[in-house]
């Protein structure tokens, strides 16, 4: 899902890339340092920034992204105001995890990886964040929420603000 950009937000994107490939000498072998940079700036590596670097660099955009791609450091959408993390390390993962992912994904109308428009929430996946024993787990924000059963999906977006009763544009249809 694509998430809009102000023009505030554009402008600090041509910046804060703009420094970031003066500060590496706009070198193609220091392209993981700018990434590296861009991202703790920015919280993300938004497209525009991708074609920004991938121009200033004369490389293939597709270069840019698929070392974006291949680092799970790097996320390519914006964080959301609450950051929902579905474990799926081993334990989790044999617990149902995935059905977990599942759920979110589907009341929040996104997929993995992605934020809403609203820039509400963000969905993501991570490895085990050691506590097994209580498996499967979901960070909500900084607070790790154990044993989540599908049922427990809305009670933990409605704690978070969300409106659940409206359905979603995706199931109306
Ligand atoms: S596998 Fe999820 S906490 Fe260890």
């Amino acid at each position: 899902m694509e998430i809009e950009i102000t023009a505030e937000e554009r402008e600090a994107i041509k910046t804060t890339v703009a420094e970031a490939l003066e500060k590496n000498s706009y070198r193609r072998d220091r392209l993981l340092p700018i990434l590296q940079e861009v991202q703790g700036r920015l919280g993300y590596l938004p497209r525009e920034a991708m074609e920004q670097i991938a121009s200033s660099l004369k490389i293939p955009e597709v270069d840019v992204y698929s070392v974006a791609t291949f680092y799970n450091q790097f996320r390519l959408n914006p964080p959301g105001e609450h950051q929902i993390k579905v474990c799926m390390g081993t334990a989790c993962h044999m617990a149902g995890g995935h059905i977990i992912m599942d759920s979110f994904a589907r009341r929040l109308n996104i997929k993995e990886g992605e934020t809403t428009p609203d820039r509400k929430f963000s969905l993501e996946r991570v490895a085990c964040v050691g506590c097994c024993a209580l498996a499967p787990v979901v960070v909500v924000n900084e607070n790790v929420e154990g044993k989540v059963r599908p049922t427990r999906v809305d009670g933990i977006l409605m704690a978070l603000g969300k409106e659940i009763g409206k359905k979603n544009e995706e199931e109306k249809r």
